[in-house]
C-alpha cells in the first residue's frame, strides 16, 4: 500500500547518509520537500539523517528499489550513491561497473516502471580525464582516466537514451572538489579510508603525522597541483534548484558545479595553518599517475541555467567550517 504523505514534493534520494547527500537532505527539508533516503550504508552514517524515513538497501537490489517505489510515490529521484574512490576503481574497476553502472540502471529501471520522470544525478569533474584547456567548459570532450569517471560517463549517456525514449529528464550535476562542512556543526565529511585533501590536511595539523603532497613540479606557480573546491552547502543549494528547474520544464543537461577559482596543495596547506593557528607537517612525495596539474570549472552555464551561485565557497569559510567539523569533541 502506498504511504500517502503531505501535499509537500516528494523527492528520493539514494546515497543520502552520505557526505554531499546528507547535506543535500537538510537543504530539502528546509525547502519545504517530503525526502526519502536509500543507501546501504556501506558508507553512509544514520545519525546524519536523523528524523528522515531511511530505507536500507542496495542499488542493483531491483526487489528493495521496487519496493521503495510502490511504497511512497515521488514526484523525483537526487542519485548520489556510488563508490568514489578513484585509486580503487583502478585495482577493481569490476566493482565500479557494478555499483555504479548497473546498480545505477537498476535505478532507472525502478524509476520508469513507477513514472517517476525527474532525477538530478551526482556526476563529477572526473568525466573530462586531463583537460585540454581551463576552466572547463561543459562542452569539452569526456575522456575519463579511471573506471570511477568512466561509470560517471555511461550513466550520464544513458540518461540522455533515457530522456529519449521515456521522456526522463535529468540534470548531470558535475562537482569538482566537494568540501566544507555545514556551518551548524552537525554534519561533516566523514570518509573511511579519507582521500580528500582538506580532511588530510586537518588531519596533519592534528596529529602531527605529516602528509605526503603528491608532486611540486607541475606547470603551476607554485609546482604543485591546483583544485577547484566548492563548498558542500554550495552543492547542496544547487541541487534545490535544479529540481525546481525540472519541475519548471528544464531539459536534459549536465552543469559543472565549482567556483571558476583554483588554490594549490601548498595554499590549502597554508589555509589550514592560519584557520587552525598549527603548523602542518609535509613531505614533497612523487607524482600521482592520472592526476591533472589544473582542474577549474568554467561554471557560467550552472548560474544562467539555475540561478545558482555560489555563496559559502571562499577559502576561509571552507576551510573554517571543515576545521570546526574535524576538530569537535568527540
Ligand atoms: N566528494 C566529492 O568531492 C565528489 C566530487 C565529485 C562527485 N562526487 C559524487 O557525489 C556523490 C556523493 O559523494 P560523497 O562524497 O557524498 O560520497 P559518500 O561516499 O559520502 O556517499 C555515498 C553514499 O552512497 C551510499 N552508497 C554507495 N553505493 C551504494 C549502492 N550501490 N547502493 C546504495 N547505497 C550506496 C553510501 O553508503 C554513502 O552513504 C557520489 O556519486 C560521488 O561520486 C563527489
Amino acid at each position: 500500500m502506498r504511504r500517502e504523505r503531505s501535499s509537500a514534493s516528494s523527492v528520493l534520494v539514494t546515497g543520502g547518509a552520505g557526505y554531499i547527500g546528507s547535506h543535500t537532505v537538510k537543504a530539502l527539508l528546509e525547502a519545504g520537500y517530503d525526502v526519502v533516503v536509500f543507501d546501504d550504508l556501506s558508507r553512509g552514517h544514520p545519525e546524519f539523517i536523523q528524523g528522515v524515513p531511511l530505507v536500507i538497501g542496495e542499488l542493483s537490489d531491483e526487489r528493495a528499489l521496487s519496493d521503495v517505489f510502490t511504497e511512497w510515490k515521488f514526484d523525483a529521484v537526487l542519485h548520489f550513491a556510488s563508490e568514489s574512490l578513484v585509486g580503487e576503481s583502478m585495482r577493481n574497476p569490476d566493482k565500479y561497473f557494478r555499483r555504479n553502472v548497473a546498480g545505477g540502471i537498476s535505478l532507472l529501471s525502478s524509476m520508469v516502471r513507477a513514472g517517476v520522470k525527474k532525477i538530478v544525478f551526482s556526476s563529477s569533474a572526473a568525466v573530462y580525464g586531463d583537460p585540454e584547456s581551463v576552466p572547463i567548459p561543459e562542452t569539452a570532450p569526456l575522456r575519463p582516466l579511471s573506471p570511477y569517471g568512466e561509470s560517471k560517463v555511461f550513466f550520464e549517456r544513458a540518461l540522455l537514451w533515457y530522456d529519449k525514449a521515456y521522456g526522463l529528464r535529468s540534470v548531470s550535476l558535475r562537482y569538482f572538489n566537494a568540501a566544507g562542512a555545514d556551518p551548524s556543526g552537525r554534519l561533516g565529511e566523514e570518509h573511511d579510508p579519507e582521500t580528500h585533501l582538506i580532511p588530510l590536511v586537518i588531519r596533519a595539523a592534528l596529529t602531527g603525522e605529516p602528509i605526503t603532497v603528491f608532486g611540486d613540479d607541475y606547470p603551476t606557480p607554485d609546482g604543485t597541483c591546483v583544485r577547484d573546491y566548492i563548498h558542500v552547502s554550495d552543492l547542496a543549494e544547487a541541487h534545490v534548484l535544479a529540481l525546481k528547474a525540472l519541475s519548471e520544464g528544464l531539459e536534459t543537461t549536465a552543469l559543472n558545479l565549482g567556483t571558476g577559482a583554483g588554490f594549490s596543495v601548498l595554499e590549502i596547506i597554508k589555509a589550514v595553518e592560519e584557520v587552525s593557528g598549527k603548523k602542518v607537517p609535509y613531505l614533497i612525495g612523487e607524482r600521482r599517475p592520472g592526476d591533472p596539474a589544473i582542474l577549474v570549472a568554467q561554471c557560467a552555464r550552472a548560474r544562467e541555467v539555475l540561478g545558482w551561485s555560489p555563496s559559502h565557497s571562499s577559502l576561509r569559510e571552507i576551510v573554517e567550517t571543515a576545521w570546526r567539523w574535524h576538530s569537535r569533541e568527540g
